[in-house]
């Protein structure tokens, strides 16, 4: 069986947090950033102290907090040279100012010129503060020297206005430090990813669906992003949240606007993973009014389009992952898949195992590859996405 692959295990981050109201966030950054095992220091600034206590982020770090230059000579240029990355969260419009300006007059923003890996800047502030010309001059500036800015978004702020200036999520935060820290290999390739359920209508108000909620297909479409690919997320409907730095985000209902949102961007893809949950029956005929229930309803299916034999057939194709989510053991049937459909690779999971299947942040997978099988042990469904695409960039390699 092979192992569990955490992006962030045993990464030093260096968190800034600083004068911001969304300090008391960082709380929560630390705790998913621990949970990924990654190792967390934090430096204060004196305004943050004003909106959070280093008791807090000590607590949660399980580390020393610093926040004085001149307490320890060497933290300044100790703490970056340990460090693999460097995130400021929230970043006020003075930090932001005083890194772009090369002002280097507290501990934190001294570490920030000292450092020279990957730095995640998270700004936070009132809207008229974030839309001031200097502060995006600042921006920009930071961002021409490959300093990477995730949000601010758009909301209502602390102060009860609406506008842009709210921090980041802190999910989108993190997807950014894995981001940062990830190995491109995926540059440049074109992906299409389908995920989710699919419906299929019996009246204008009723549809046949099935329980897939999207969140292996979404994993897999943030992890190519995380490698540099170019990707189209093709989704039946979800609630979840649409991962950022898509090259585009395509809506459907029907397989049949599944399959032609796949063949529409076919052209020129390099991978298409079909992570989604087609429903495999639609009925034969779509009544234009709503059925009444006083109606005796027979009704009749058929199959619907079989995206992913369609493209195993083609000439040429893209390389091609499916899944195979089977009630039990089936890895016979999985197997059959890949080869019925020909496909490159099929995962392999049993919807009935505990922790697996729809609906769920975790999934025990099988990679079946032509010569090979590799069984996982329970995992997230990010850690098996990472997992499936390694499998991916071997495939092209080999
Ligand atoms: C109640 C209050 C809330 C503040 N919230 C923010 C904020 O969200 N973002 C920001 O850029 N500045 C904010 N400020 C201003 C900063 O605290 C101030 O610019 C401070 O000098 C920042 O110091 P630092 O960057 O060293 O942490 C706030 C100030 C006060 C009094």
């Amino acid at each position: 069986m092979k192992n569990r692959k955490k992006l962030l295990k045993n990464k030093n981050i260096l968190l800034g947090v600083t004068g911001g109201v969304a300090a008391y966030k960082a709380v929560d950054l630390i705790r998913r950033l621990k949970d990924e095992e990654a190792s967390v220091t934090v430096i204060m600034t004196d305004a943050s102290k004003n909106f959070i206590t280093s008791l807090s982020l000590e607590i949660a770090s399980g580390n020393r907090v610093y926040s004085d230059l001149f307490d320890n000579p060497m933290s300044h240029i100790n703490l970056p040279r340990n460090a693999d990355l460097m995130v400021v969260a929230p970043a006020t419009a003075n930090m932001i100012g005083k890194f772009a300006g090369g002002i280097a007059d507290d501990l934190l923003s001294t570490c920030l010129l000292s450092f020279n890996g990957k730095v995640v800047i998270a700004p936070s502030m009132n809207w008229r503060m974030y839309e001031n010309p200097i502060v995006q001059e600042n921006l920009e500036r930071l961002k021409s020297i490959g300093i990477v800015q995730v949000g601010p978004e758009k909301g209502t702020l602390a102060c009860g206005e609406e506008g842009v200036g709210r921090m980041a999520e802190v999910s989108e935060i993190m997807e950014t430090i894995k981001s940062s820290l990830s190995s491109k290999d995926l540059s440049k390739k074109k992906i299409i990813v389908t995920a989710g359920p699919t419906r299929e209508y019996l009246d204008p108000v009723r549809f046949i669906s099935n329980r897939s909620s999207g969140k292996m297909g979404y994993a897999v479409a943030r992890a190519c992003i995380r490698r540099g690919a170019d990707v189209i997320l093709i989704s039946g409907h979800s609630y979840l949240r649409t991962p950022g730095n898509l090259k585009s985000f395509i809506s459907v209902e029907t397989s049949q606007e599944m399959r032609d949102a796949v063949f529409k961007n076919l052209r020129g893809t390099d991978i298409v993973i079909m992570a989604a949950a087609p429903a495999d029956f639609s009925p034969e005929t779509k009544r234009k009014t709503k059925i009444d229930k006083m109606d005796k309803l027979n009704i009749h299916f058929k199959n619907t389009p079989d995206i992913l034999l369609e493209i195993g057939r083609l000439r040429n194709r893209p390389l091609l992952v499916g899944f195979a989510a089977e009630t039990g053991n089936r890895l016979d049937r999985a197997r059959t898949k890949l080869l019925q459909k020909k496909t490159d690779i099929i995962v392999f999971n049993d919807v009935t195992s505990p922790g697996s299947g729809f609906d769920v942040d975790t999934n025990r997978i099988t990679i079946i590859e032509k010569n090979k099988e590799t069984p996982f042990p329970l995992m997230t469904k990010d850690e098996a996405a990472e997992a499936i695409m390694d499998a991916v960039v071997n495939s092209l390699q080999g």
